[in-house]
């Protein structure tokens, strides 16, 4: 139920603190460690390469999982659209693991691929909100989201459970391999959990901003460099499907190879700036942009923050920053679908779980 809220992605999206507390608590084993279970960890930890299957908001959470497992389990991963895998599937390492990550365990296209890698006997893994549903029955194993029902068509806190699962199962099979870690998953996790609360908290100056930047505007950017551009791939989903304005994500080099054509005077530019090793190089593409007339919203990270930034977040482990910098931009797409009259909740043209191919 959605109870005093005016909308189901208002209150989901209120919801992502406690969701990431109550994951935390999920994954913890009796000595309060984080933990997965252990038939799902020997798979993990047997794996040569991981395969990430996924369409949509979920395929972008598999974009940021990718970093997860490489740099914490060293793992190395391949992530692909599911509708695209089966045309052209890869050559595949000699013992891959497949995980499917989706919300309701139902995309169709998803599914396909299973049904593919099944039959060529590979072990696969679902990362799923939906126990009980089609991609967990048929996939040898399941991880939970717990992320509670997710009812508004824009997913935006089972991204944020998606993220924080990812990053468990990266960790938990990192330790268990030997792998040193230099931080503490379980510390770090529950400090993104606060710095959500506290954007959260921020959500009428959120409103100002997307009343500041969008209002007017027909199409909009989103740009960042390393995990910093997967998070605007979702930010500029987020935006289109709610408010109908035409957004793409980019990475900040990239835009000078040719995008940068579309920027004119007051083309909005939202750019994420969370990571120090590119935090110059992204400001210096915001420069860019800015000299040819953009109004640029800077979305930084306390410790990288300038006097001018639009908007600067808490701090939290660099490799958590999707959770927590993704939060301001499902709030300004949400106040840019209100101010249009949009219906927030049901977008035009558009299904909660796409059962056809
Ligand atoms: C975007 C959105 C879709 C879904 C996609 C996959 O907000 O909701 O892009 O992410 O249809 O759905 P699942 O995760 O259920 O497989």
């Amino acid at each position: 139920e959605k109870g005093t809220y005016p909308h189901y992605m208002l209150k989901e999206m209120d919801e992502q603190p406690g969701v990431v507390r109550k994951i935390i608590q999920e994954y913890s084993n009796d000595a309060g460690e984080l933990a997965i279970d252990e038939p799902i960890l020997k798979a993990l930890r047997d794996a040569d390469r991981i395969y990430i299957i996924a369409a949509g908001t979920s395929y972008h959470a598999g974009l940021v999982g990718k970093q997860y497992f490489e740099k914490l389990a060293g793992i190395p991963v391949e992530v692909h659209i599911s509708s695209e895998f089966g045309y052209n599937i890869p050559l595949l390492s000699e013992k891959p693991l497949f995980i499917f990550i989706s919300q309701s365990g139902e995309t169709a296209d998803s599914r396909q691929v299973l049904v593919k890698v099944k039959k060529l006997g590979h072990p696969s893994l679902t990362i799923t909100n939906v126990a009980g549903s089609t991609l967990s029955r048929e996939a040898d194993y399941t991880l939970l989201l717990h992320a509670g029902p997710e009812i508004a068509v824009a997913s935006t806190k089972a991204y944020v459970a998606q993220l924080a699962v990812l990053a468990i199962a990266a960790y938990v099979t990192g330790k268990s391999k030997g792998i040193k870690s230099d931080f503490d998953l379980k510390t770090e996790l529950a400090i993104a959990a606060n710095a959500i609360q506290s954007i959260v908290d921020s959500k009428e100056e959120l409103h100002k901003i997307s009343n500041e930047y969008l209002s007017k505007s027909r199409n909009a950017f989103f740009i960042g460099r390393n995990i910093d551009y997967y998070v605007s791939l979702e930010g500029a989903l987020k935006l289109k499907e709610i408010s109908y304005i035409q957004a793409e994500g980019f990475a900040g080099g990239e835009l000078k190879h040719g995008t940068i054509a579309l920027i004119e005077k007051g083309t909005p530019v939202f750019a994420l700036v969370t990571q120090a090793p590119v935090a110059l190089n992204i400001r210096g593409n915001v420069k860019e942009v800015v000299a040819r007339g953009a109004n640029a919203c800077v979305i930084s990270m306390e410790g990288l923050d300038e006097h001018d930034d639009r908007l600067v977040i808490p701090k939290v482990h660099p490799l958590l920053t999707p959770l927590v910098s993704v939060v301001p931009l499902q709030f300004i797409s949400y106040y840019a679908a209100l101010e249009r009259g949009c219906d927030v909740d049901k977008p035009r043209n558009l299904a909660k779980s796409v059962t056809v191919e």
